[in-house]
């Protein structure tokens, strides 16, 4: 459970210097934002249980090897976290230039522009250059999904971070969802006849919520075309994405 557990021993752990004291059991992801110290995340959630796809959230702990998932890493006494260097600032731009290889670049004409943490992410990484190609050519083939009647699913968009499988089987209690394939061929699959209608979703929304992209969205806001709550979008760091698309 997310909950307080009150019998919790208390762990003291140094993240970027700074001292925080979490309940044990406490991933290093959670220990950093209670710390103040955001690190880029893509899987994870507040409040879905961790996944460790994305590797967005590498961090460096002294005296392990490597570059663990701060998301599925718990936390232990003493522990000393590193979250940011030019190392893990690299290894976090690669994994971004692979996502966005993958992806669309129709940033401006998206119904989430200004509300995607793909986009957002993309800024904060500091993404300048993608050396793979674009636009998500093994999705862009895929036809949307639109028996449902309250929203749709854009194969195209879906970056396989699974926060709508997880969604649906943690918060509803359902399992509408699954993921089928493995890396560029993965996809996230309504039911086992790939549509939603016929399959157990309730239409409870909480996919759509859990989605960072707008691969599931509300047929609502992009019917009606609702503004999204920011005018900014992150392409003016970005660099890549739209801007490129726009040269
Ligand atoms: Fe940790 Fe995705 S947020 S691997």
């Amino acid at each position: 459970g997310h909950g307080v557990d009150r019998s919790a021993r208390e762990v003291t752990v140094s993240i970027d210097g700074k001292e925080v004291c979490v309940p044990e059991g406490t991933s290093v992801l959670r220990a950093a934002a209670l710390a103040g110290v955001g690190v880029p995340k893509l899987c994870a959630t507040d409040t879905l249980e961790p996944f460790g796809s994305c590797r967005l959230c590498l961090v460096e702990i002294e005296g392990k090897r490597g570059f663990p998932a701060s998301c599925t890493t718990l936390v232990e006494p003493g522990m000393k976290v590193k979250t940011f260097s030019e190392r893990l600032a690299s290894l976090r731009r690669g994994v971004m230039e692979l996502y966005i290889s993958d992806h669309p670049l129709d940033c401006l004409t998206c119904p989430a522009d200004g509300d995607c943490e793909l986009q957002d992410m993309a800024g904060d990484v500091g993404l300048r250059e993608v050396r793979y190609g674009y636009a998500g050519k093994n999705h862009l083939q895929a036809a949307k999904e639109e028996s449902n009647p309250y929203f749709t699913f854009d194969p195209a968009k879906c970056i396989v971070c699974s926060r709508c499988v997880r969604a649906c089987d943690e918060i509803q209690g359902t399992f509408a969802l699954t993921v089928e394939g493995r890396g560029f061929d993965s996809l996230i699959q309504p039911g086992p006849t790939g549509e939603f209608l016929s399959s157990e979703c309730v239409s409870c929304g909480a996919c759509v919520l859990a989605c960072p992209t707008s691969a599931l969205m509300e047929k609502a806001v992009i019917d009606l075309g609702l503004p999204s709550e920011s005018t900014d979008t992150t392409c003016a760091y970005c660099g890549v994405g739209c801007s490129f698309h726009a040269e």
